[in-house]
């Protein structure tokens, strides 16, 4: 099939190139023109692995190509994938001008029969008027079709999600298009689960929505676990083998971030409010989690006190690992908070560290190796759980100035730390401060 996807982000790119990979001709486009003339010389503009290899074989094979202009990206499309941003309004609620002016482009350039499959996260009832903004706007007398099809792609694994997702959700009433789009999925072996558009567009809200109240219950059962002598990492485990909870998203730390929870949690606030419904829990679930990405800051001024002029190695900048992302991630509050205590920041994060510059506070310093962020500080807070920190030699927090470590991610094991003249404090589970004892028998 011919196809067109509109916006080059994680989901436009990612989807683009997997449908080239499984035989599609795809069009991927984008308005910004320096971005398309990077794609087209196989420059990826985004950190994901796997993805430049897979764009370079692709466009070797003549199955996936780039442009600026829409008019020329939709002239022969069966399909129009719509995958730009959905950023959110200062009400949280989600901002669709880059989708509708996407669909006004359809509507004027479009000269043959085509289905628009929304994979943008938007609020529920917008494809509906996506249908009624282009039969109305309509230059030609041809039929479009709007469908839901939202993406459920986790950064850093977006690839690995499109070919082995757990399901490809449809949401429309007109049986062609959905036969259409399962004969494009048809290569996935992925199963379809297919439903009228206003589910499907619930479907990805609720999805997102609930894995994050996933996270805070964990976090607030892990702050409770510390008051009472609980190990929430054993406590997650046992809850874990009743499959009615799953063993997944149920790892305590210092909250999620991202480009899709944070925003697609305060949308579902807003799209419940619109129709005068309260969603309580949901709000519970969002305050849960700004209160919890301050939780390793709070930490450390309980244990350090004044921060002013204090070195502080911070470990971990993205919002998860195998990411650059460092979009709503704990590591901004943190580091804001540090440096506004006076504290002396040094950051490390294998990959994060050039997105971190342009938004994190200009007096951080950046260490090139993780070693270097360690040696001398006053305190070390670990903040993504990349493997390269779980794997790390653990007598590297010797060189610091006092071994006092705030761990956000439950990365090392307890009995492995004990073994160390260390302090340590993580999240859910008790302390373990083997350096005073130790200094004190010596
Ligand atoms: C998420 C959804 O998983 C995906 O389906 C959706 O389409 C987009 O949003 P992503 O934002 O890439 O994907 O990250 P994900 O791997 O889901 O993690 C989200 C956040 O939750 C991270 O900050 C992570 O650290 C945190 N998290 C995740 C926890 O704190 N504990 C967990 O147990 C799992």
């Amino acid at each position: 099939m011919k196809l067109s996807v509109v916006g080059t982000g994680y989901v436009g790119l990612v989807t683009g190139v997997c449908l080239a990979e499984i035989g599609h001709h795809v069009t991927c486009i984008d308005i910004d023109e320096i971005k398309i003339e990077k794609m087209k010389n196989s420059i990826v503009p985004i950190y994901e692995p796997g993805l430049t290899e897979l764009m370079t074989k692709n466009m070797e094979e003549d199955r996936l190509v780039f442009t600026a202009n829409h008019e020329e990206g939709f002239k022969d499309a069966d399909i129009i994938f719509i995958a730009v941003g959905t950023p959110e309004n200062e009400d949280g609620s989600a901002n669709l001008t880059f989708v509708e002016e996407v669909a006004l482009s359809i509507a004027k350039t479009a000269k043959k029969d085509t289905i628009v499959v929304t994979k943008s996260t938007v609020p529920v009832g917008t494809n509906d008027r996506l249908q009624i903004l282009i039969n109305e706007n309509k230059l030609n007398t041809i039929k479009v079709e709007v469908v839901s099809n939202p993406e459920f792609l986790r950064e850093g694994s977006a690839i690995y999600d499109t070919f082995y997702g757990n399901r490809i959700v449809i949401g429309s009433n007109n049986e062609k298009a959905v036969q259409q789009l399962t004969e494009l999925y048809k290569p996935l072996a992925i199963p379809i689960y297919s439903t009228d558009i206003r589910s499907a567009e619930m479907i990805k809200y609720a999805s997102n929505a609930f894995l994050a109240t996933k996270i805070s219950f964990i976090n607030e059962i892990a702050n409770i676990c510390e008051r009472v002598g609980a190990d929430v990492e054993k406590v997650a485990a046992g809850m874990g083998l009743d499959k009615r909870i799953g063993s997944a998203f149920l790892k305590a730390g210092i909250g999620y971030g991202g480009s899709c929870f944070p925003k697609d949690t305060k949308a579902l606030i807003q799209i419940a409010g619109n129709v005068a419904y309260d969603f309580e829990l949901l709000r519970g679930v969002v305050n849960v989690n700004k209160k919890q990405q301050r939780m390793v800051f709070e930490k450390l001024v309980e244990n350090l006190g004044n921060l002013q002029r204090k070195k502080i190695a911070v470990l971990g900048l993205a919002f998860k690992p195998n990411t650059d992302d460092i979009r709503e991630a704990p590591s901004i509050i943190i580091t804001n908070e540090l440096t506004k205590a006076g504290a002396y920041v040094c950051a490390y994060d294998p990959i994060a560290t050039e997105n971190a510059k342009k938004t994190l506070d200009s007096s951080i310093v950046y260490a090139e190796k993780l070693e270097d962020a360690i040696k001398d500080a006053d305190a070390a807070v670990i903040l993504t759980e990349w493997s390269e920190i779980k794997n790390m030699d653990l007598n590297i927090f010797k060189s610091m100035k006092y071994p006092l470590v705030i761990d956000g991610r439950n990365i090392f094991e307890l009995s492995d730390i004990k073994k160390l003249q260390i302090e340590y404090h993580s999240i859910g589970r008790s302390t373990i401060n083997s350096y005073d004892q130790l200094s004190l028998n010596s």
